[in-house]
């Protein structure tokens, strides 16, 4: 079976730890301004909890995380936060680089990049030039990411292919599609965490997040730490994923 194949059509398993960890980082603004502080400070104290959440999952055996850092939408927040956001991010590439490459985590970067200064798509190459050979957590980081844009960049790629005559419009289905994603090679994210209380996708992985299991805590995100993430990844140990079976058919199975 293709790693494709395992995308669009998910095998129902158990295994209590998931392979992949999918964060939308919310709350941060709320979590400053509950304290009197500018929301950039919000910003800054998430760095943290980024960091604590990335070690527990090398910690936990999962083999990817994503985490939501800045979406397509987000351009569109007053230009002093666009900017100190971007600071923060070239900033936290610059200081977590050697510790990433300590604890063997790979970075990678998901999202079109070419919106970001020159500067900071330089830097990205470089963490990710650094980390490349690691062999432990792959942790992706969504910056100038939406599901929408994936779909689409994805739905251009088949056209061109169609175009240049080397894919027939027969010939495109859910597999074809996936695999022209961002991340096609790593398996669907099992476990979709959003913090800070909203219950929304807000543009994340839209396609890939089709049988996640959903997560949703008032935590913010400043504050979720390894205790958080531990109580998310127990209540997914206690879901039953079915994918269109019945409950019946996997016991059945042994699948349950
Ligand atoms: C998430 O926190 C971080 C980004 C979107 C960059 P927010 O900045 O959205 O925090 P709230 O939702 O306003 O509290
Ligand atoms: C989603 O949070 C994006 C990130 C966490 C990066 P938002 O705060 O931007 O989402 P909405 O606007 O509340 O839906
Ligand atoms: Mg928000």
């Amino acid at each position: 079976m293709t790693d494709q194949v395992q995308q669009t059509q998910p095998a129902p398993s158990g295994g209590s730890v998931p392979r992949h960890i999918a964060i939308v980082m919310d709350g941060n603004g709320r979590w400053a301004e509950a304290r009197g502080e500018p929301r950039h400070a919000g910003h800054r104290a998430g760095v943290g909890a980024v960091r604590s959440t990335v070690e527990e999952c090398a910690r936990l055996g999962v083999e990817v995380l994503t985490l939501f850092a800045f979406s397509s939408e987000n351009w569109r927040r007053p230009a002093v936060e666009v900017s100190m956001l971007m600071d923060l991010f070239f900033s936290a590439l610059q200081k977590e680089a050697r510790r990433m490459n300590d604890n063997n985590i790979r970075l990678r970067i998901i999202g079109d990049r070419n919106a970001f200064s020159a500067k900071l798509q330089k830097r990205i190459a470089q963490t990710e030039a650094i980390t490349a050979d690691n062999t432990g957590l792959i942790l992706q980081v969504a910056a100038n990411y939406g599901g929408r844009w994936d779909i689409t960049e994805a739905a251009r790629r088949l056209a061109q292919q169609v175009q240049q005559g080397v894919l027939a419009p027969a010939d495109i289905d859910a597999d074809r599609l996936a695999a022209e994603l961002s991340f096609a090679d790593l398996p669907d994210p099992d476990l979709f965490i959003r913090t800070g209380g909203e219950r929304r996708i807000s543009n994340f992985m839209l396609w890939q997040s089709a049988y996640a299991e959903l997560y949703f805590t008032d935590t913010l995100w400043p504050d979720f730490d390894q205790a958080a993430l531990q109580a998310a990844v127990g209540d997914f140990a206690g879901r039953q994923r079915r994918f269109g079976l019945t409950g019946a058919q996997l016991q059945a199975e042994g699948r349950t």
